[in-house]
């Protein structure tokens, strides 16, 4: 079987359409939502991810309040601009990108974070929330995983899902999120890591395998069933002379070789990575309803 590949950037265009669309009509009822952005210090990788989602809000019409601080900010000061951004109407969510410089304390910077702007989702309260249920913003990776399986027309509901990663970013939301009782859920799921012993022995069961460990090549073909739903979150930079930055980038999974036996498969980049961003701008939009009181 060759498999359908699925297109994430098609898929996240959509979604941003249609917020565009929910962006224009809340404006006309008097509604700017808007994203406040957090980047300490220059990390190539963290400035380039930050401009792409400065560059998404501007696309879709959202408000972004961009705060570029130097690399040996202190604690005190950070916290500050996130309280400052906690009690600014204007801002209804606040994004402090990950990872912050080593003497920074990023658990509580997180912490520091209302509930009720955490559009990422990391906050304990947030996590928390999804877990027993409740509503909260759904943190954007994971949520974006979701929705392209959903968009693809890939039945969850009763799936044996297998998670290969067990992160706080990724795979232990994720795993929350599809055992859910909820459109969105009802898989029946296991996580696999780094100590579980005969890994194929699980992922060989799996309707859909979802790969995000950050290593690639950690599943390959002879560890997925025919017809299996294969999602890549990995994201890793591999050597290869032959390109000008001098690296490539590939995800977790054999592509080539689990193409030829998948039902779908997502491609590294342009499968999981254009939803991240997506998921963030949907919370917002979500966020500014919820503070205007229309949900
Ligand atoms: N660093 C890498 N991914 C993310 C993300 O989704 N949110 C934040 N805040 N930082 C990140």
């Amino acid at each position: 079987m060759a498999a359908k590949i699925i297109d994430g950037k098609q898929v996240a265009a959509d979604m941003r359409a249609e917020l565009k669309a929910q962006v224009a009509d809340l404006k006309t009822q008097g509604v700017v939502p808007g994203l406040g952005v957090i980047l300490v210090g220059d990390d190539p990788a963290s400035r380039s991810y930050v401009t792409a989602k400065e560059r998404a809000c501007e696309e879709i019409g959202l408000h972004s309040d961009d705060n570029r601080l130097p690399a040996d900010t202190s604690q005190e000061d950070l916290l500050a601009l996130v309280q400052k951004m906690n009690k600014d109407p204007k801002i209804n969510g606040i994004l402090v990108q990950l990872p912050l410089p080593k003497h920074l304390d990023e658990d509580e910077v997180l912490l520091a974070i209302s509930p009720d702007k955490d559009v990422d989702g990391f906050h304990p309260v947030s996590v928390g929330r999804m877990v027993v249920g409740q509503k909260s913003f759904l943190s954007c990776t994971p949520h974006g995983v979701i929705q392209l399986l959903l968009r693809s027309g890939v039945k969850i509901e009763g799936a044996n899902v297998v998670i290969v990663g067990r992160s706080n970013i990724v795979g232990k939301p994720l795993a929350n999120m599809l055992i859910q009782k909820s459109p969105l859920g009802n898989a029946t799921v296991t996580v696999c890591h780094t100590r579980t012993k005969d890994m194929a022995r699980y992922t060989r069961e799996a309707d859909i395998v979802i790969a995000a460990a950050g290593r690639p090549n950690t599943v390959t073909a002879d560890m997925v069933k025919d017809g299996a739903v294969v999602i890549d979150v990995g994201v890793n930079r591999v050597e290869d002379a032959t390109k000008k930055s001098g690296f490539r980038l590939v995800g977790d999974v054999d592509f080539d070789a689990i193409k030829e036996k998948a039902s779908f498969i997502t491609p590294v980049p342009g499968g999981v990575g254009p939803m991240t961003i997506t998921m963030l701008l949907f919370n917002t939009v979500e966020s500014a309803r919820r503070a205007a009181g229309m949900e």
